[in-house]
Parts: C-alpha cells; sequence; structure tokens
C-alpha cells in the first residue's frame, strides 16, 4: 500500500510532522520522512519507531503518492527533479514555499497540486493554514490535505491570487505581532520602575487574554476598545495615539511584503522557465 511521504524535516517540517503524529492523524507506520541530513531524523525515529527514514527522495516518491515537500522555497524544484522518473499520474504533491506559484511548480511537475501556507503556531495547534488545490486534485485527495492540516489549525481554502495578503495575516503575522509587543513591552521597561521581565509577563499575559476575549467570547475588536477606553478617560488619550500612528505603519507594512513577494516570485518563475 502507497505510504504518505515528507521531504525537509527543518523548522516548518518538523512542527507539521510532530503535529500530525501527536494528533493522531497519521500512524507512524504510514509514513515516510526525508531529510538531506538524514542524522536529523534521530531523534524522531527514536521516539516513533515504526517510521521509515531516508535521505533519498526518488526512493521515497517511487513508495508514497500522497508527497509532502517542507523544504525551503529554492530546493522545491531541485526536489521535484531527483523524483521525476517515480512519479506517476497518482501522484499528489503537497509544497508550503510561500513564493513558488502552482504554475511554476506545474512547469517540473503537471499533476496534482496542493499549496498550503502554514504559520508557526500550528506549534500549539492554533493559527490558520491558507490551501489552495489546482483542478487535477479530487475531492479526496482534497480532503485528506485538509484533513490533516485541521488538526493543527484552522483550514481556509482561497483562490491562488490571495496567498500573498492572505500569508501577511496568517503566517508572517505571528512576526509581526511578537515585533509589536516586544516594542510595547521596551516602552514600558523605559516608562516605569518593572523590570523588563515584569513587563514582558504582564504584557504577554494581557495579549493572552485579550485574545481569549475576541476569539473565546467572540468580542469584537470594538467591544474590547469601548470596554476599557471609556469616553474622556486615560486608555482613550492612547487609543487615539495608535489611531494616528498605525494606518499608515500598517499600510506601508502590507506594501512592502506584498512588493517583496511580488520579486521574489519574479526571480523564481524566471529560474524556473531557464
Ligand atoms: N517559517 C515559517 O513561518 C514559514 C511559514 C510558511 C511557509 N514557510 C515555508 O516553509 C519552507 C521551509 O521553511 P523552513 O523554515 O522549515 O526551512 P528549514 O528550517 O531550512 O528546513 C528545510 C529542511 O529541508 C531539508 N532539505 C533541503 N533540501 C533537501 C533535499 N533535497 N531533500 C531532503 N531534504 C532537504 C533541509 O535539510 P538539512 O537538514 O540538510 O538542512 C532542512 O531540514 C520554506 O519554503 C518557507 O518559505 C515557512
Amino acid at each position: 500500500m502507497s505510504k504518505i511521504g515528507f521531504i525537509g524535516y527543518g523548522s516548518m517540517g518538523s512542527m507539521i510532522i510532530e503535529g500530525f503524529l501527536s494528533s493522531k492523524v497519521v500512524k507512524p507506520d504510514q509514513i515516510i520522512v526525508s531529510n538531506r541530513t538524514k542524522s536529523k531524523l534521530d531523534d524522531i525515529k527514536k521516539e516513533y519507531p515504526e517510521i521509515e527514514i531516508t535521505d533519498n527522495n526518488a526512493y521515497l516518491a517511487g513508495k508514497c503518492h500522497k508527497i509532502f515537500i517542507f523544504v525551503g522555497t529554492s530546493a522545491v524544484k531541485e526536489v521535484i527533479k531527483e523524483m521525476k522518473d517515480e512519479l506517476s499520474e497518482d501522484s499528489h504533491i503537497t509544497y508550503i514555499a510561500a513564493a513558488l506559484t502552482m504554475d511554476n511548480v506545474k512547469s517540473a511537475f503537471p499533476g496534482k497540486i496542493t499549496k498550503v501556507i502554514p504559520s508557526l503556531t500550528s506549534r500549539v495547534n492554533e493559527g490558520v493554514s491558507l490551501i489552495c488545490h489546482n483542478e487535477k486534485v479530487s475531492e479526496k485527495e482534497a480532503d485528506f490535505v485538509n484533513n490533516l492540516f485541521s488538526s493543527i489549525s484552522d483550514v481556509k481554502i482561497v483562490e491562488e491570487e490571495n496567498f500573498e495578503a492572505g500569508s501577511d495575516l496568517t503566517s508572517c503575522a505571528p512576526a509581526f505581532i511578537a515585533e509589536i509587543f516586544m516594542k510595547f513591552t521596551e516602552a514600558g521597561v523605559k516608562n516605569s520602575n518593572f523590570t523588563e521581565a515584569e513587563v514582558e509577563d504582564m504584557v504577554i499575559k494581557t495579549l493572552y487574554g485579550t485574545a481569549n476575549l475576541l476569539y473565546e467570547r467572540n468580542m469584537g475588536f470594538e467591544e474590547v476598545i469601548s470596554r476599557v477606553a471609556t469616553k474622556g478617560g486615560i486608555t482613550e488619550e492612547g487609543v487615539k495615539i495608535l489611531e494616528k500612528e498605525l494606518p499608515d505603519t500598517f499600510n506601508e507594512l502590507l506594501k512592502t511584503t506584498l512588493a517583496k513577494n511580488k520579486k521574489i516570485k519574479e526571480e523564481l518563475n524566471h529560474q524556473m522557465i531557464n
């Protein structure tokens, strides 16, 4: 019986594979994991001895129809080339390289292709995975991939053209949110007698509580603001500063990341053609 193949056990690959295994959507004896440096698979092999491990992607492709590629963007093409002779019309490739278009991947493998944009938040089974399947992927095959990623996140099916803006809001956002609250923490230290550790602790606990109000209690952003920032009060003065300063900052942020995305995409498309 065909196994499920995972290629690339780096930051994202290890998070996703371990997430699938611990949520039991895949069984250890069903999967083969490949990594260029095979010794990096020693720990997962120790924890799940039934897993098959390799550093030979062609071997994996010969054994698996469902193949997940979690290598860095520039290595995806090379991995598909290595597997070329073993891929068939039953092969279904899922990859996570944000800047690599599905057309680009199609030029190397004209079969069933799914693109997923995962998020670091899947480390705690939270956040959103963005998914797009091409026209060759059947409903059953799409459901299989959607189901796996549902075990570590919420799945949102998107058109490929919405990946860039979507990934800013889901995949890049943990870094943006961390940066925002790091700056808030730094200002807190500067303007108080608390230690940095104390400020960080207060900020993170408040961030977590606010996320809970928004998500678990379904309190919208505006309700949270209006409940805290009473008319004429102190919080309202602070909110006014953010209202003035933030729209331009966030517009510039999104414009910059979208432009960078476009540039990388064009460079990668050029490389694929040549
Ligand atoms: N970080 C994020 O939040 C995020 C979010 C969404 C998408 N992504 C995308 O996820 C992809 C992977 O990112 P990452 O941060 O996980 O990269 P990473 O930590 O560098 O991991 C890449 C892994 O792929 C392995 N690899 C490279 N070439 C290989 C080959 N030919 N055969 C088998 N394994 C090979 C590497 O092996 P070695 O051990 O030998 O180096 C390494 O373990 C990128 O395309 C990125 O754009 C990242």
